[in-house]
């Protein structure tokens, strides 16, 4: 069965009341609920983590290693700034799709640039909630194209 790490970075433990007009009413614990109901229904499994800290984020991609075969990351603000999130993505070769609420281009120059997408299969962003299901699927498609 193919499985999943759903990997959420800083602040997105706010999600709900965290401006929500960019983000979104709903809650981390909503998305994930829904980001496993919506795996289980194609025949994966997901499993998430959340983590306000570079380096956790960091050991839990090294720990996805023979766990997991495809990761779902929204790294919240270290996308911008973490060239040790990035060197990990690199070091463990896994696939990961780099997953937005927003849509980083349409907001300040500094959220323009990702030091995350170069070294992803593919990013979504931009589509809310929906693009955590959105990276299932690209994710699913991408392992099946891999084979
Ligand atoms: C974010 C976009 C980042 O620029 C921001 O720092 C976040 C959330 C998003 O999901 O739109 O924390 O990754």
């Amino acid at each position: 069965m193919t499985s999943f790490l759903l990997l959420n970075g800083p602040n997105l433990n706010l999600l709900g009341t965290r401006e929500p007009g960019i983000y979104g009413t709903a809650t981390l614990e909503d998305i994930v609920g829904e980001a496993k109901a919506y795996a289980a229904a194609r025949g994966a499994e997901l499993a998430d983590f959340q983590s306000n800290a570079e380096g956790d984020l960091i050991n839990a991609l090294h720990a996805a290693r023979g766990r997991h075969e495809c990761v779902i990351l929204n790294p919240g603000a270290y996308t911008h700034t973490s060239v040790a999130l990035m060197d990990a993505i690199v070091a463990t070769g896994l696939p990961v799709v780099e997953v937005h609420l927003s849509n980083i281009h349409a907001r300040e120059s500094f959220r323009r640039d990702s030091l995350i997408s170069p070294v992803a299969v593919g990013v979504i962003a931009g589509f809310g909630a929906f693009g955590y299901l959105m990276a299932i699927d690209a994710g699913l498609n991408h392992l099946k194209a891999a084979k």
